[in-house]
């Protein structure tokens, strides 16, 4: 996730900083939450493009590369977290062609990048950056010089429909100073309308220091800004957005929230989209085959993570063993002791850090290291401690998480891990051509399941919050990958409402737990494909102790006939396994953060809990 903005004014006197740098600077401050490794701008100035970037915070690259001293009536600016390529100066945004006749910033990923670059390389480009980014400056001026004729929205068009992928672009053009020229496909993008200004940004923050009228753009929209003309396309259609016009009345409080109340909430809500990003992600890392294929040569399989990132790891473990047909070994990462004697170079470690900083995982990391044992990283910041010192890094693409309550990265840990698993499935030959990409095709569905599970259950949850935000004690029960799920959605209850919550499988109950059970006892059940007649006599076992039951389910039906009086907990529909987590975790994170509202606690900051640990 990254931010992008660019901004058109009439005249100096519009802008509310000193000069159209330090502008730019103070608008990208209010994208920082998007993304904070690199940052950079570019302006027209005296018929030329001036760009100043360099990695580092916005304030740092501000001051170190001086952006107030650079003036103008045009630019456009960026704030990156990190995907294709490391945090650096080269690959910090804008990027421009061979000849410095146009800029631009973009937030997505072009799936299709390396081919577009090899080609043009052939051609004679120049490229100076890592990044897939740089490869659309190089296509719009390539097919820009072909024809003469041709106008610029023409050839972006043109260059829109050759890339593969997600995309928020705004581009800058020497030879027609006081434009913004924009497209959008997947990663949001909206346009501020103002009076003698107009603005594109990837999110409303950075434009209500202008105007608190807005147009959200659609996907396949594209066109041009200047102060006082909008001009948007779709195909070849001119839109008529008039009546999409929207006014916001958010206050200077919440604007980083996005409006949002929480940061936990905008990171539940982020979920659809992060996870798209990390999907589209994946199909263009050159790195997985490489990585597929040490798992499979390996001699033993190890996974390991703390918290949230270790319940990830199980749904690996699940994964890889249903799919793959090939049994792990996963641990908690600060008890590497247990098995660390036992490894041997041939072994792999698959450790997952959505920080790439948690003490208990690097130093497991780096004693399975030691022991000669190969290491793959799942992260979700380039070039943290953890992925540096692994062999092989496969980033998720979830953006910054400043919730403590590990939410998004959580979803997109399952994601790029299920990922693997059937890469995994397909190379050691247990899934034929056709389903692999069956299975490919049904994970794709990760994000509209998860935006259709908060949709769905947000009115319940809301519900159930009030009913449960006095309990000491609940119990959430599944079986197979429900037992797993569960364990995350006792977590989140745990961490933010300090109920204590326990999962375990529910076959269990009758050894041991359900001596717990009195009236008004609260159990939960995730209601999954697998293994539901046993499921039913659970209930009706937790029921006859007069617990008070709620079930996550997209088939109320069924349970109301089997148990009558249990509490429906509707998600979204799905028709496969793989579509579990995303169809039951969001219930869950919703139901922990709107009790945790009820009671009047901060769930952005749970008591005693820090974001990354670095303790041991
Ligand atoms: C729970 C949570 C923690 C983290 C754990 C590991 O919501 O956030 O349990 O999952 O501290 O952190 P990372 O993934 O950064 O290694």
């Amino acid at each position: 996730m990254c931010g992008i903005v660019g901004i058109t004014v009439k005249e100096k006197n519009k802008l509310k900083d000193k000069s159209l740098g330090k502008t730019l600077a103070s608008l990208l401050k209010m994208l920082e939450y998007r993304g904070y490794d690199s940052v950079g701008i570019a302006v027209i100035s005296d018929g030329n493009i001036i760009i100043r970037k360099a990695r580092g915070k916005i304030d740092e690259v501000s001051s170190k590369v001086i952006f107030s001293e650079i003036d103008g009536l045009t630019g456009i600016g960026h704030t990156r977290w990190a995907t294709h390529g490391p945090p650096s100066d080269e690959n910090a945004h804008p990027h421009t062609d061979c000849k410095g006749t146009l800029a631009l910033v973009h937030n997505g990923i072009i799936k299709n990048f390396y081919i577009i670059k090899k080609d043009l390389q052939k051609k004679g480009h120049s490229f100076k950056s890592e990044t897939d980014t740089e490869v659309m400056a190089h296509l719009i001026e390539d097919k820009l010089y072909k024809s003469n004729s041709k106008v610029f929205l023409e050839t972006l068009k043109e260059a829109l429909d050759e890339i593969e992928g997600s995309y928020a672009f705004a581009i800058i053009y020497k030879n027609e100073p006081n434009r913004i020229y924009f497209a959008k496909k997947l990663s949001p993008l909206i346009i501020g309308v103002g009076k003698d200004v107009n603005l594109v940004a990837s999110d409303i923050p950075a434009v209500l220091s202008y105007t608190n009228h807005i147009i959200p753009l659609r996907d396949g929209e594209y066109g041009w800004i200047t102060p006082n003309e909008i001009v948007i396309k779709y195909g070849d259609e001119i839109v008529d957005f008039t009546s999409r016009i929207k006014t916001i009345d958010w206050n200077v409080e919440n604007v980083s929230k996005a409006g949002y109340p929480h940061f936990m909430l905008k990171e539940i809500y982020e979920q659809p989209l992060s996870l798209r990003e990390t999907f589209f992600g994946l199909q263009s890392d050159p790195n997985i085959e490489r990585i597929t294929e040490r798992l499979v040569d390996s001699e033993k399989i190890y996974i390991t993570g703390a918290g949230t990132s270790f319940h990830a790891g199980l749904v690996f473990r699940y994964f890889l063993s249903k799919l793959g047909g090939r049994s792990s070994f996963p641990f908690i990462s600060s008890e590497y002791s247990q098995v660390s004697e036992e490894i041997g170079e041939k072994d792999i470690l698959v450790a997952i850090s959505q920080s790439g900083e948690t003490i208990d995982t690097l130093t497991a990391v780096r004693s399975f290291k030691i022991n000669g044992s190969g290491i793959v990283s799942i992260s979700n910041v380039l070039e943290s401690a953890i992925p540096r010192e692994s062999n092989y890094a496969i980033y998720m693409r979830a953006g910054p998480e400043i919730g403590v309550a590990a939410t998004k990265t959580y979803l997109t840990q399952v994601l790029t891990l299920t990922y693997i698993a059937i890469q995994y499935a397909h190379i050691a030959g247990r899934l034929t051509d056709s389903e692999y990409r069956d299975h490919l095709n049904i994970l794709s569905k990760a994000s509209e399941i998860t935006e259709s599970s908060i949709r769905i259950s947000e009115p319940l949850v809301k519900m159930y919050a009030k009913d449960l935000k006095s309990s000491k004690s609940m119990y959430i029960l599944g079986r197979g990958l429900g037992s797993i799920l569960a364990l995350e959605a006792a977590l989140k209850v745990k961490e933010i409402d300090y109920i204590h919550a326990e999962a375990y499988p529910a076959g269990e109950s009758k050894h041991g737990p359900i001596a717990l059970v009195e009236p008004g006892f609260p159990v939960f059940f995730i209601f999954t494909l697998n293994h539901r007649k046993e499921l039913i006599g659970n209930i009706k076992e937790m029921r006859s102790r007069e617990g008070i039951i709620y079930v996550s389910t997209p088939t109320a039906d069924m349970i109301r006939e089997n148990t009558l009086d249990s509490r429906i907990l509707n998600i979204a529909s799905y028709h496969s396994e793989i579509l579990e987590p995303y169809a039951h975790i969001p219930a869950y994170q919703l139901l922990s953060y709107y009790i945790s509202v009820e009671n009047g606690h901060d769930p952005d900051k749970p008591r005693n809990l820090a974001k990354t640990v670095t303790v041991e």
